[in-house]
């Protein structure tokens, strides 16, 4: 962000037309028109508790075998945070140019919380029409201290409640592959956390790029809110009858988080759960936000398929990495697609 004001920096400035380094090659552009968006109902949590709980163990399991992508209501984060969370994001990147830039790399007071711009500027061929602050978890007291006074209560308040929802989420799957894992274990594998908040400003032209481009994330599981604008397109998986690489959206629902299954849990379940494609198209009418909290393993917890599962499929389709290393592989690298899954094979 060397002009400390990002995308919205080049709006605020009068833009009406995309500038020649936002505008995207042919195949990376989004179309709205035939997108099919994904309406199922989000699952309810609540009912794990209940008779009805192997139904929703059995849905979410489905999910992540399939799509990779599903939607919860009553997760445990209440409504007023969510609302909170979403101003929150508005009110941070309505700052001054001077202000957001005190979380600029090099001067901000911690190397955990970073504002920025597309993804990988310097890989990137076409920039992705996004700004976004991350805020890195280490402790309580850093993140009060560290994080922007405009979010850090409520991003925190997200983070830890919505981690109750990951992990119990995380140790369904686990045991739905018939695996026991030890607590240290399952800690390691959820030991990283981080929220975003991701500023989308309206575009002139949508049709030219991209606010994210096509990527799977990275770690064990995300959990998003996204605002009601929506954008958030999602491949369907190639074995699941799509051989046209159909692509279908996420469809906004007031109250819900959006989850998905990331690479660390396609890796440690030897393929079985889907970390998606996934990719935002801009808009021209709104700016639009998204808050997404990304746990992934511990640096250096070592990752690879489940040996029980390599045992029964009689295959190891991925090798074992330090996440450290999957980690540095993923941000030296711009969006491309499901290729940051190569770097375990
Ligand atoms: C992302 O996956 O990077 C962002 C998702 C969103 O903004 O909806
Ligand atoms: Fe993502």
């Amino acid at each position: 962000v060397k002009d400390g004001n990002g995308v919205k920096g080049l709006l605020d400035l009068g833009l009406s037309e995309v500038p020649e380094r936002y505008i995207q090659p042919e195949q990376e552009r989004i179309k709205k028109v035939g997108t099919r968006r994904h309406d199922v109902p989000p699952i309810d949590l609540s009912k794990l508790k209940g008779p009805d709980h192997k139904k929703v163990v059995d849905e979410i399991v489905r999910a992540a075998e399939t799509l990779g992508f599903f939607q919860v209501v009553n997760h445990g984060v209440p409504f007023e945070v969510l609302e909170s969370l979403k101003d929150s994001a508005h009110k941070f990147f309505s700052l001054s140019p001077e202000e957001k830039c005190l979380f600029c790399p090099g001067v901000s007071p911690s190397s955990k919380v970073k504002y920025g711009t597309s993804f990988v500027p310097e890989k990137e061929k076409a920039l992705e029409w996004k700004d976004y602050i991350s805020m890195g978890y280490t402790n309580d007291e850093d993140a009060l201290q560290y994080w922007p006074n405009q979010c850090k209560e409520v991003a925190l308040d997200y983070l830890k409640l919505s981690s109750k929802m990951v992990r119990e989420i995380v140790e369904i799957l686990i045991e739905n592959l018939g695996v026991k894992l030890e607590e240290s274990r399952i800690e390691g594998i959820i030991g990283m956390k981080m929220v975003n908040m991701n500023y989308y400003p309206a575009c002139p032209d949508p049709e030219l790029t991209v606010g994210v481009g096509r990527h799977s994330d990275m770690g064990t599981m995300t959990v998003l809110l996204q605002d009601g604008i929506g954008g958030l397109y999602v491949k369907l998986d190639e074995d699941n009858n799509n051989n046209d690489g159909e692509w279908v959206e996420i469809p906004p629902i007031h109250g819900a988080l959006v989850i998905n299954i990331g690479d660390t849990i396609q890796i440690l379940s030897n393929g079985k759960y889907k970390s998606a494609e996934h990719r935002v198209r801009t808009t021209n009418s709104e700016s639009r936000v998204s808050i997404p909290v990304f746990t992934a393993p511990k640096p250096t917890e070592k990752i690879g398929p489940l040996e029980e599962l390599v045992k029964k499929d009689g295959v190891a389709y991925y090798r074992e990495v330090v996440f450290q290393d999957y980690m540095n592989n993923f941000f030296a690298n711009a969006h491309h697609g499901k290729k940051s899954l190569d770097f375990a094979k």
